[in-house]
């Protein structure tokens, strides 16, 4: 049901949605325009591809409105574009045609504009969606799709309203090995991850952290953000973030982060981190930070281990992650030049 969001706070995070969607649809090997319409339910037959082998990829992405000026500002769209077709790929389904993507996004947002938040915090997050949506049995690819694109006025990832994260490693689960699907957005990726999720909130943590697959000793990425850890402090501060290495998923936020700090004179390093470094108090280590769409660049309290090794990173977020937190929230709301191919305005 589509709901009118009360003005400011109290959004939470995907609950609320804006009055419309757009959707095209994939039949006999070509993708038809898209169209904007009512938010409202599917109809799918109970056949439907995706219900029994998952074939489902999706994109996230947000709006902000604009501090000085009345217009809603886009980030990313054309990288998200980018990434769903390499998801598509990858999963066996039909890249959309040239532009589709971000026009569809953009067609959305003008439609749904008034509904863009303006509380600090707050925007429209975007998710676009793609779906086997062929009533068949069969296992083997779909050969009909549905691409939809919603959007939902949010606040902050958080549910609990906290800002900094608890992050709880085990190794009972693993998210991705080489040669699978770790490094594009796929919801089996997601639904492979719940358990540990659940993991993580029964030890009253916000989110997993996720180790390597082979030895369980480096960090790869947390359950929707990918990570950073600053080494050294003051003039000799570092960033270090893991390599793409094919089971991490390529964050616009991360690389965006990686952009930002270079503009701020800081080294960045994309090297393995090793989660006996994070945890050592009298280690290199002095601030730990998640990024992504949804939470932005979001400070680590805490880590947890499976094997009852804690550490306290901070208490409040650490000098550098406060930086680059304030500039990522400066550029995405057009306080701070953004590059180029980074920002689609819409009018407000
Ligand atoms: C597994 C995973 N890693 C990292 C990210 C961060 O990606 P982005 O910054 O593009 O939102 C996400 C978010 O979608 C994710 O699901």
């Amino acid at each position: 049901m589509t709901q009118q969001p009360p003005a400011g706070t109290g959004l939470g995070f995907g609950a609320l949605f804006t009055k419309h969607v757009v959707s095209a649809r994939y039949v006999a090997g070509a993708w038809s325009g898209f169209e904007l319409r009512a938010f409202e339910d599917l109809r799918f037959s109970p056949a439907a591809m995706v219900m029994h082998y998952g074939q489902a990829i999706f994109e996230g992405l947000k709006a902000f409105r604009s501090t000085a000026a009345d217009e809603v500002l886009i980030f990313r769209a054309a990288d998200c574009a980018r990434r769903f077709d390499r998801s598509a790929t990858r999963m066996a389904m039909p890249p959309l045609p040239a532009g589709m993507f971000v026009d569809a996004v953009r067609t959305l947002v003008e439609a749904d504009a008034a509904e863009v938040p303006s509380a600090p915090g707050s925007s429209l997050y975007i998710r676009p969606v793609m779906v086997a949506d062929e009533p068949s049995l069969a296992v083997r690819p779909s050969i009909e799709f549905s691409f939809l694109v919603l959007a939902s006025p949010v606040d902050s990832f958080f549910a609990s309203g906290r800002s900094m994260i608890d992050a709880y490693a085990q190794r009972d689960h693993i998210r991705a090995a080489l040669g699978g699907t770790g490094d594009v957005k796929c919801a089996g990726n997601y639904a492979g991850a719940m358990a540990a999720k659940a993991d993580a909130q029964a030890h009253n943590c916000d989110e997993v952290l996720w180790l390597d697959a082979r030895e369980h000793r480096d960090v790869e990425e947390f359950g929707a953000m990918n990570c950073f850890v600053v080494r050294g402090e003051d003039d000799h501060a570092e960033l270090i973030t893991p390599g793409l290495g094919g089971t991490i998923l390529p964050g616009h936020t991360r690389a965006t982060v990686i952009t930002l700090a270079g503009r701020r004179g800081l080294t960045v390093r994309e090297e393995p981190i090793e989660l006996s470094q994070v945890l050592d108090p009298y280690g290199p280590v002095s601030e730990v930070f998640a990024c992504g769409t949804a939470a932005g660049v979001a400070p680590v309290h805490r880590i947890l281990t499976d094997t009852g090794e804690e550490r306290t990173i901070g208490d409040r977020p650490g000098p550098v992650t406060s930086l680059l937190a304030a500039d990522y929230v400066a550029v995405t709301h057009g306080e701070l030049e953004p590059e180029p191919d980074w920002i689609t305005k819409i009018a407000g």
